[in-house]
């Protein structure tokens, strides 16, 4: 297993490429996730509500799919709004384990959820899950594991990431298990790019949010003033890019590393890449899921996809009552 970077050595490494870049989970610190909550509430930004209205439409299939006394694995939980529609429709969930990064919001919605369904165990994990995670064994039996992705966060990954990532949510969930996932869907460039850089400027402050960690975790110099946020669409790539873009030339010390950046020049922070219905179904069936059903809404904005892992990858059934081996995960 790979040793796992410290925040200081991504943002060198990322910061010394040709292109500049920043791994996007940092955009989550408390702040960050606050700001995140209230994109989803701009008129700009369809997918959380489109996403909701979807979950709402379709919940009585969507419970039939993932069965009665399901592990519920979410990746990326957050405010877990998603997760509370999806539990209020589930027959006797058995267990809950959501995993965020940002410790902040994960108390508080893991708390909420322990709250409101007090017969669900619930287990939340602050953890960066690009790293293998480790399941918890719940007190409670269950018939099998779901892992649950909501929110088009698996665009965040580099369409050869997500596939690995999507084989890895297979082994988790085990032969007999189901993947739940919210996938964005291509469509006008226009509203792609508001989607992501709205009128009110609320993305654009979660965007240099960034540049206000790295000074204020790392003891960075960025001139806050000198950057603005930008969206664009890259057709060819087939994902938005979001960018922090330097507005005259400026030298930026961190930790005693220098990084100069020309006038014009720009941090790529965030790629939320989007997919039609079919090729993510050939992606996720790459990976060794089965696909069941596609639920979108009628303009075809989002999709939520379910998947199965097939018996025949034989990998550890979902109802054993053994650790998921970390490794595995
Ligand atoms: C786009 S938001 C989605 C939130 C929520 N699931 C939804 O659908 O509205 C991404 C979430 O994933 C979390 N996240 C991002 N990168 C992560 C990582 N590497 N490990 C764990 N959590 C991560 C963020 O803190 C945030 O809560």
């Amino acid at each position: 297993m790979t040793e796992k970077k410290s925040f200081l050595e991504e943002v060198i490494d990322g910061l010394s490429q040709e292109q500049k870049t920043l791994p996007c989970k940092y955009l989550y610190d408390a702040r960050g996730s606050l700001l995140f909550e209230e994109i989803c509430e701009l008129d700009e930004y369809y997918p959380t509500r489109t996403e909701l209205a979807i979950m709402h439409r379709y919940s009585e299939e969507v419970s039939s799919q993932v069965g009665e006394e399901a592990l519920l694995i979410e990746y990326g939980s957050g405010s877990s709004r998603k997760t509370r529609l999806l539990l209020d429709s589930l027959r006797e969930p058995s267990c809950y384990v959501p995993i965020d990064i940002s410790p902040e919001i994960l108390a508080d919605s893991a708390a909420a959820i322990a709250k409101i369904y007090p017969d669900l165990e619930v287990h939340p994990l602050c953890a960066d899950y690009l790293s293998p995670v480790a399941i918890p064994i719940p007190e409670k039996q269950f018939r099998r594991r779901v892992v649950y992705f909501p929110g088009s966060t698996i665009g965040n990954f580099e369409p050869v990431e997500a596939l690995e990532f999507l084989a890895r949510m297979a082994r988790q969930a085990g032969s007999g298990g189901g993947v739940l996932i919210g996938v964005d869907l291509r469509k006008d460039s226009q509203v792609l790019e508001r989607a992501y850089d709205d009128a009110r400027g609320v993305t654009a402050q979660f965007d240099l949010n960034l540049l206000v960690r790295m000074n204020r975790e790392l003891g960075a110099d960025f001139p806050l003033d000198d950057f603005r946020h930008t969206a664009r669409w890259e057709p060819d790539l087939g994902r938005v890019e979001m960018r922090l873009v330097c507005k005259a030339a400026c030298r930026v010390d961190i930790a005693g590393h220098a990084f100069d950046f020309s006038a014009g020049e720009y941090i790529h922070t965030e790629s939320a890449y989007k997919y039609d219905v079919g090729e993510f179904a050939s992606l996720a069936t790459k990976a060794g899921l089965s696909p069941q059903t596609v639920w979108t809404d009628d303009s075809k904005k989002f999709s939520i996809h379910y998947l199965t892992v097939p018996d025949s990858l034989g990998f550890q059934s979902g109802s054993d009552r053994e650790p998921i081996d970390p490794d595995l995960g």
